[in-house]
């Protein structure tokens, strides 16, 4: 089965981008930990990061016609201004789990609300990379209960 993982804006920074909130690893070293955990459930992982609404957006609608059986997406600060992003999430086959490195809910109040949690099948947050993992492994047992 084929997993989509959406990073979104500055998460390629990672490594460099407020290492005491969002970890040491940059996104390569998060993509190969993701990939390796995802061989170990039998799962084909693809990670595509970007920084523009619309290609994330691109990225969901076309996933389907991938044959994507399912997304894993971080939104980044996305999560708590779009709009789009949520209805596209919405109109969308495949299941997507939200997930965040930091946790959202003990973090300033703008970044309390997410907009696209309520039409993913389920958030995970606050674990770093691990929310990825965690994430996985909630997406292989949805997907083959
Ligand atoms: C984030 C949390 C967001 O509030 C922030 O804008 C990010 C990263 C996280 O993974 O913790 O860019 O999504």
């Amino acid at each position: 089965m084929k997993i989509l993982i959406i990073h979104g804006p500055n998460l390629n920074l990672l490594g460099l981008r407020e290492p005491e909130i969002y970890g040491a690893m940059n996104l390569d070293e998060v993509n190969s930990e993701i990939c390796k955990k995802a061989e170990t459930a039998n799962l084909k992982s693809t990670c595509r990061q970007s920084n523009h609404e619309g290609e994330i957006i691109d990225w969901l609608q076309s996933a389907a016609g991938e044959n994507f059986s399912g997304i894993i997406i971080n939104p980044a600060a996305y999560t708590h201004t779009s709009i789009a992003i949520r209805d596209t999430i919405a109109a969308i086959k495949p299941p997507v789990i939200e997930v965040h490195l930091s946790n959202i809910s003990n973090r300033e109040e703008f970044r309390h609300k997410s907009l696209t949690a309520a039409v993913c099948s389920g958030s995970i947050c606050g674990f770093g990379v691990n929310s990825y993992l965690i994430a996985l492994e909630a997406l292989r047992l949805l997907l083959a209960p």
